[in-house]
């Protein structure tokens, strides 16, 4: 079976190498295409292929149509809003992600980005420090956990909010139960985002829960961009100069953000939350041995579609 590795953001090199090499020792092919420009580089290395391993790349139903032999998408990481599940499941495509391989590389950047910001951007300015102060997490899933172990060190008081998640196991790991999404913006000098962009959550915070925060917050952005309501993200830091917006997924008006609130927000050039050695290996290394375990025997464990 051809596999193929397609990142426009590339992987570390040990990373690609350890994925070859779990390929090749299943006695698959392995091909790699990375840091591409065009979407028609993706739909002609993959034309034969029969397994793909993507980051965030575009997985649509063109890609489909152009790629007949697939049989299963890895999305090497948790998000998989890139991928057309729907398309995928019409042309008969299984989907995966990796939850969890990259939890931890992405959580050290929140807290990077919340002393950052408690730091005013290391400008020299009087900043605050993070101990004793209150966290909020909306939702508690894996970068959420463990943010929160992290965030404990730190002596922080942690609270989140998550339908999915019983109170015992947030109470369990030392996290507050919020007894509301408004509460948890109101009563926290530090919000992070851990939710994923679904048709319910685009767009979902707003001027309504933004304003809601305490003087001199900091909301923390390192999910999907496109649960921010970004005009009015602009309306509130307009209206509230205490306030500070930090992402590591840059909102479509971040030219306009960074130059109208220069101190106060900060967009990484790149999303840079999974970018390091151990969460490319990890992600990658797991993909790989879903894609092999796939092939074997049918194994289909983290199917999203
Ligand atoms: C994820 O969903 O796993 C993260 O957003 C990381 O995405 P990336 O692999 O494109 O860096």
């Amino acid at each position: 079976m051809k596999v193929l590795v397609a990142t426009e953001k590339p992987f570390s090199t040990k990373a690609v190498d350890g994925i070859r090499r779990a390929i090749e020792d299943a006695g698959h092919t392995f091909a790699l295409l990375e840091k591409y420009t065009d979407s028609a580089q993706l739909r002609q290395a993959a034309a034969d292929a029969e397994a793909l391993i993507v980051r965030s790349d575009i997985v649509d139903k063109s890609l489909f149509d152009a790629a007949p032999k697939l049989k299963i998408v890895v999305r090497a990481g948790a998000g998989y809003d890139n991928i057309d599940l729907q398309a995928a499941t019409e042309a008969g495509v299984v989907v995966e992600n990796t939850p969890g391989q990259n939890s931890n590389a992405v959580a050290e950047l929140v807290i990077g980005m919340a002393i950052m910001a408690a730091r005013n951007k290391y400008s020299g300015t009087t900043g605050f420090e993070i101990s004793g102060k209150r966290l909020g997490l909306q939702a508690f899933g894996q970068v959420s956990r463990h943010v929160a172990a992290i965030a404990k060190g730190f002596g922080m008081e942690i609270s989140t909010i998550d339908p999915y998640c019983p109170a015992e196991a947030m109470t369990a790991a030392g996290v507050h139960p919020a007894s509301s999404l408004e509460a948890l913006y109101e009563s926290n000098d530090i919000v992070s985002i851990h939710i994923p962009a679904t048709p319910q959550t685009v767009g979902s915070i707003g001027r309504d829960l933004i304003s809601r925060m305490p003087k001199g917050a900091i909301l923390i952005n390192t999910a999907r961009k496109e649960v921010v309501n970004e005009s009015e993200l602009a309306e509130v830091l307009e209206m509230r100069p205490d306030l500070k917006y930090f992402a590591d997924v840059k909102p479509g008006n971040a030219a306009e953000l960074s130059e109208r609130f220069a101190d106060r927000v900060f967009f990484t050039p790149k999303k840079s939350g999974a970018q390091t050695a151990e969460a490319n290996l990890n992600a990658g290394i797991a993909a790989a041995n879903q894609i092999v375990a796939f092939f074997r025997d049918g194994t289909d464990r983290f199917r999203v579609n």
